[in-house]
């Protein structure tokens, strides 16, 4: 069993990205390999999951709780998700069961992308758990087969997940493109109008995007030449281009998941008003100073500079529908946490209270 400690706990904390160039579609639903690049922002510690793994021959079976709740590993897609540990024990060599205890500091499944921080926090932490030494890009190969955008996560600042084009998967990985010192005035602004779960998960939407949307076709001929800019856009630190870039990305995705059949609707009244405000506030400016970007949901997430929050925070202040706007820079990446943040007893090899 190599370096495995059984019955020793391991927490990761690991956050959310908000995706800049959308995934939107797989083109190996199994192994989960997307039908373009990908590009995101990960977000700093305010927004996070922080998960513990421990691995002990006297667990009868596999278990595992996110807030308190213990999740049925039978139901379909808590099975799919939960598979990732079963390729982290193969490359092990462990067959010990485990207990896995997640929280996030945020509302599950509407759109903040919890899926994506919970499962890098999970194979981060399940990685030094069963001490298997593999590199970030490895991990994300396999965090990638949990949910797709976690993959993103393993890496702080902007990330690039890359397409790839072989059947196997091996060459769709994530790696960081520009690490969050290069342009460390860009900030998130989420404006959350809704904690509701969404209606349809991005699963089953991406399936019926690719099976018969129109509109699907004209993003997979612009999108790859879109991450492209993007990262000229990053990198040249022009907010002119990287702002336009974003906006239309999201709303190219949006049309396209209105454009299958039955139509997809992720955005609400409330994230229209957002588009608005944010279009408003650009031509009062005289240029973009602020892009909104929207994932599987009606939450705005709007990137700006630190200068211009202000401005945005005003904008946004007039829509009364927006109870709770957080802010985040962005992030470094998940870390492995001490003992005294595990969500374990030992002893009991049950949750903590
Ligand atoms: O990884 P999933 O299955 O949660 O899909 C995420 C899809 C979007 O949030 C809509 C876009 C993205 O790239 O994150």
């Amino acid at each position: 069993m190599g370096g495995v400690q059984l019955d020793s706990v391991s927490t990761a904390i690991a956050t959310p990205n908000i995706a800049l160039i959308k995934y939107c579609g797989k083109r190996n639903e199994r192994l989960i390999l997307p039908t373009n690049s990908s590009i995101s922002m990960t977000l700093d510690e305010g927004l996070n999951s922080v998960t513990s793994v421990v691995f002990s021959k006297k667990l009868v079976s596999d278990q595992f709780y996110i807030n308190g709740e213990k999740q049925d590993l039978n139901n379909k897609d808590i099975k799919e998700r939960f598979a990732v540990m079963d390729m982290l024990r193969q490359i092990a060599h462990v067959d010990a069961h485990a207990l896995v205890v997640s929280k996030n500091s945020f509302p599950t499944a509407s759109g903040l992308a919890s899926s994506a921080s919970g499962i890098c926090a999970m194979v981060k932490a399940t990685s030094v758990a069963l001490n298997i030494g593999q590199s970030p890009k490895d991990l994300s190969i396999i965090a990638r087969q949990g949910s797709g955008s976690s993959c993103r996560s393993l890496f702080g600042g902007i990330v690039k997940w890359n397409r790839g084009k072989k059947e196997d998967g091996s060459d769709s990985f994530a790696e960081q493109v520009f690490n969050e010192q290069h342009w460390p005035d860009l900030v998130d602004i989420i404006a959350i109008s809704s904690s509701s779960r969404k209606k349809v998960s991005s699963r089953s939407g991406m399936k019926q995007t690719v099976a018969n949307g129109i509109l699907y076709k004209s993003r997979l001929a612009y999108v790859e030449d879109a991450a492209k800019r993007l990262i000229e856009g990053i990198k040249n630190r022009d907010f002119e281009i990287t702002g336009q870039i974003i906006m239309r990305d999201s709303n190219n995705m949006h049309a396209t998941m209105l454009d299958t059949y039955p139509p997809i609707m992720y955005l609400n009244d409330v994230s229209k008003e957002v588009i608005s405000a944010i279009h408003e506030l650009n031509d009062t400016e005289g240029k973009i100073v602020a892009a909104y970007t929207f994932d599987a949901g009606p939450n705005a997430q709007i990137i700006t500079t630190k200068k211009n929050k202000n401005k945005v925070m005003s904008s946004l202040k007039e829509i009364n529908e927006i109870p709770n706007i957080i802010t985040s820079a962005q992030g470094k990446g998940p870390r492995i946490l001490g003992e005294d943040s595990s969500l374990i007893n030992t002893k009991t090899l049950k949750p903590n209270k």
